[in-house]
């Protein structure tokens, strides 16, 4: 269905710099990160509170609210630049090329409207199709994203559905235009345990069978074990290990991924996590120099404190570790 390439990323991301102005100076909200999504791959971004997933999803859709702007880098969309769109623009590849899921159905649900309306709508903005054939679209789409006798349920308005409902509704309406890419929130946060799972799995397979590249923010390690192809670790706003999953999830090599993937038995539930690494992620105003993980890092040696390691390959994966940049110093 997409006209690029197969071996062109969807969505490249080049040391892209995040910056929120305040009265005291800019606070890096994220200091240079870089990362690609192939067609039908599911990048998992992962990393404490703070750490900078949401902030890149929203860079990558266009929606930083200032005092936050891009302040350097580039975000191309199937080779397009994308993060130097007028607003405008920006709104049409949102609707068109990009597709949203957040954490709360509710923000991309309007109450006053029928969820057919709302479908339709999106469909007829973005392809042209007659009023008719837009209301059969959406119907097929709700079938497909498993909401039962969905002829009714067209004329429903979002109160009238589940929490889980509303979230396929709202995976409806981001598939709608067949973007290339979907950029998925915490989708499942705000849902009860029992659908959770189910509604993952249903993101994978429809993106996965219309060739979409998914980037799937997430706290839960066991979400990123069944769904993602490549996960990214953040911490402090930068990327500081990144690989297939199998590789990060079963040998993590930077000591944050260790921390992390240690944490994977726990249950989805937020006073579970990351209880294995002490203390908590510096602010932004206060960076320790050097690495940003190094005052909680049970293998921190002399350079740690002093020089920031970048991300350097190591077979399939990019890891950001002096540890594996200065292994004879470390040893
Ligand atoms: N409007 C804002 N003004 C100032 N700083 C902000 C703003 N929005 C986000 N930040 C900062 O940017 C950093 C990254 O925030 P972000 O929301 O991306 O974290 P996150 O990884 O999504 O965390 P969570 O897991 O809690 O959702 C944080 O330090 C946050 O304080
Ligand atoms: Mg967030």
């Amino acid at each position: 269905m997409t006209d690029i390439p197969t071996n062109e990323p969807v969505l490249s991301v080049r040391d892209l710099h995040v910056d929120f102005s305040t009265r005291r100076g800019a606070l890096k909200a994220i200091d240079g990160i870089s990362f690609d999504i192939a067609p039908g791959e599911v990048l998992g971004v992962v990393g404490e509170s703070g750490a900078g997933k949401s902030v890149t999803g929203s860079a990558v859709v266009g929606l930083i609210e200032p005092p936050g702007h891009i302040s350097g880098g580039e975000i191309r969309l199937a080779g397009r630049r994308i993060d130097n769109l007028g607003a405008e623009e920006m709104r049409r590849v949102r609707g068109k090329e990009i597709g949203m899921i957040f954490q709360d159905p509710l923000t991309s649900l309007n109450p006053l409207y029928r969820i057919g309306d709302q479908l339709t709508e999106t469909i007829r903005t973005h392809l042209p199709l007659s009023a008719r054939a837009a209301r059969a679209r959406a119907i097929d789409l709700l079938a497909d994203v498993g909401i039962p006798a969905p002829e009714q349920r067209i004329d429903s308005y979002p109160h009238e559905f589940s929490g889980g409902m509303r979230q396929r509704v709202v995976i409806a309406l981001a598939l709608a235009a067949e973007p290339k890419l979907v950029v998925a929130d915490e989708p499942t946060t705000a849902l009860d345990v029992s659908v959770q799972a189910q509604i993952i799995a249903l993101i994978k397979k429809l993106c996965a069978e219309r060739g979409t590249a998914v980037m799937l923010v997430t706290h839960d390690m066991g979400v990123i074990a069944e769904t993602a192809d490549q996960v990214a670790v953040m911490y402090a706003g930068r990327i500081v290990e990144k690989g297939p999953v199998a590789d990060i999830i079963g040998r993590p090599m930077h000591p944050y991924a260790r921390g992390l993937m240690s944490a994977i038995p726990s249950l989805v539930s937020d006073a579970d996590r990351l209880v294995q690494i002490p203390g908590s992620m510096p602010r932004l105003a206060s960076l320790p120099d050097g690495c940003a993980f190094h005052p909680r890092c049970d293998r921190c040696f002399d350079i740690c404190t002093t020089l920031r390691p970048e991300p350097e390959p190591r077979g399939a994966r990019r890891v950001a570790c002096h540890l594996y940049t200065h292994e004879e110093m470390a040893s």
